[in-house]
């Protein structure tokens, strides 16, 4: 089951370090200028995050609620920039991404914010988790890629904490995995638009 978690509203004010907000920056003009690219086809599944938001929430996640361990998981991680926050907070970030173009942004974004990121190419639905949609259209499943778990050699129940971005429709099967393959005791956080950051645990 999992349990909601309330991250209060004014977390939206809380501070960032000046040097993130730069990084942030800089990787959300990298991103206008990937999108704005005319010789090759869009990536339509990859959409950016509120991503000072995002760190805002990561932030209290991390000062107030317990948690397993260290171990960070980024679902679709894009250009990796939720990754790179989860490292520069001193998480153990790994993320996931189908895409191999933005694997290589990924990397990109690594590298320039100077972090120790696990990025593998790879699907990040454990093998049998489609079974938990009834929608078979849903975007996420249709990725036709390896298994990303036994590339990175560890399961989704041994990470404390999961973020992804869900593409509108999709947040509650995102749930339904976590709920069947997480730890109990880890947290899911979700970004599904502007100002909305959910946050769960899995309670048994
Ligand atoms: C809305 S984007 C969010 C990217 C990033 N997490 C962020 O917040 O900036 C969703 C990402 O998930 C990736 N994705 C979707 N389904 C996937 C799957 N089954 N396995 C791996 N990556 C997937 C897409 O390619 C896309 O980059």
């Amino acid at each position: 089951m999992l349990t909601q978690i309330n991250i209060p509203s004014s977390v939206d004010s809380t501070p960032i370090p000046g040097d993130v907000a730069a990084r942030i920056a800089s990787a959300r003009a990298e991103i206008e200028a990937f999108q704005d690219r005319w010789d090759r086809p869009q990536i339509e599944q990859f959409v950016a995050a509120d991503y000072p938001l995002v760190y805002q929430c990561l932030n209290w996640t991390l000062q107030f609620q317990p948690r397993l361990g260290q171990r960070f998981l980024e679902w679709g991680s894009g250009f990796s920039i939720v990754s790179a926050i989860a490292a520069d907070l001193g998480l153990n970030a790994f993320g996931i991404e189908a895409e191999p173009d933005l694997l290589a942004m990924g990397r990109k974004t690594i590298q320039t914010w100077n972090v120790s990121v696990e990025l593998v190419e790879g699907n990040f639905l454990p093998p049998g988790a489609a079974e938990l949609s009834d929608d078979p259209m849903l975007p996420s499943l249709s990725h036709d890629v390896a298994d990303a778990y036994q590339t990175i050699g560890l399961d989704l129940d041994d990470f404390a904490l999961v973020y992804a971005y869900p593409w509108p429709g999709e947040d509650d099967f995102h749930e339904f995995v976590f709920d069947r393959y997480a730890a109990s005791g880890a947290l899911l956080m979700l970004f599904c638009g502007p100002n909305d950051v959910r946050l769960w645990r899995k309670t048994n």
